[in-house]
């Protein structure tokens, strides 16, 4: 089955789906993005997304093509036309294609933004063989710009991250700035020690995560202590069990950091739980 793609407002096969090479998306990663999960075909955390698209595209003075309604009915339209199950649903707007390159912001009464949505189905989403077993990762140095808050599609350093990870046999890496964990490369990190969760609080050196936000949530509702704040990579390698969250994710036991194995180097039991709350809490709430 060809995949079927959204290429604004339009419905096409993947390979007739086209965008100008003058897209400031393409020329300057002028452009944002959100990643949704799909489970039993139904949509995770929809307006958690739709709510960072916003503030993403508000942030850059990029018009939001479209309101929540229309999104979510281009997001249902493509699990629809693709029978998708599980997988994701990954969104990009970017400020258009003005027809030259130019440092300068096109007018936005005559370039509109281009919307790009695609499926990618991922059946082991749940049951994932890498939740049993957890991921390594090693730290790296935080080299991002100063709006890691904003979901914009420059990835290139994210991605170098990911590839210095998997040289070093690791999975993923850890960004660290002036010694304290940010995040991983497309994930928020914490770290579980005596019982109490720890993660960054939201500032602009991190990605504001919508499983984050859920996470934490359904943390406090079953009485688990969270502190929001800094931790360092010698606390990291001292914890008792350490997790990431995304989308893509959900909760992923960590279980080596440099090397250095967590506990008895398996996934922790209250991050299982705290996997097991958020796949049960999520899976009733989609939509
Ligand atoms: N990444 N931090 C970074 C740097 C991310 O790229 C992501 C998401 C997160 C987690 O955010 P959320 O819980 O809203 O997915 C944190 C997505 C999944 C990606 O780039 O594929």
């Amino acid at each position: 089955m060809t995949r079927i793609v959204h290429v604004n407002g339009a419905y096409l096969p993947e390979d007739q789906a086209t965008i100008s090479i003058f897209d400031r998306g393409f020329l300057m990663a002028d452009g944002v993005y959100e990643v949704t999960t799909v489970v039993d075909g139904k949509l995770i955390d929809f307006d958690g997304h739709f709510a960072r698209l916003e503030r993403s595209l508000s942030e850059l003075g990029i018009r939001n093509p479209m309101d929540r309604d229309a999104w979510l009915e281009v997001h249902r339209e493509l699990v629809a036309r693709n029978a998708l199950d599980m997988g994701l649903i990954y969104l990009q707007v970017t400020r258009g294609a003005p027809g030259d390159r130019d440092f300068a912001f096109p007018d936005p009464e005559t370039t509109e933004p281009t919307v790009v949505l695609f499926t990618q189905s991922n059946p082991a989403l749940i049951d994932s063989p890498k939740a049993r077993k957890g991921i390594k990762v090693v730290t790296i140095e935080d080299l991002r710009w100063g709006r890691r808050d904003i979901k914009t599609v420059q990835l290139l350093y994210p991605s170098m991250g990911k590839m210095m990870a998997l040289r070093a046999g690791a999975d993923d890496a850890w960004m660290v700035q002036e010694g304290e964990v940010t995040e991983g490369t497309s994930n928020n990190a914490y770290i579980i020690k005596d019982g109490r969760i720890v993660t960054r609080a939201l500032s602009n050196d991190i990605l504001h995560g919508i499983t984050r936000a859920a996470v934490l949530r359904f943390a406090r509702e079953v009485q688990m202590p969270v502190e929001e704040r800094s931790f360092t990579v010698d606390e990291a390698k001292a914890a008792d069990e350490a997790f990431v969250t995304s989308a893509s994710s959900f909760v992923m036991p960590v279980v080596a950091i440099d090397g250095v194995a967590l506990g008895d180097g398996m996934p922790g039991a209250l991050t299982k739980r705290l996997r097991d709350i958020y796949i049960e809490e999520s899976r009733k709430a989609a939509i």
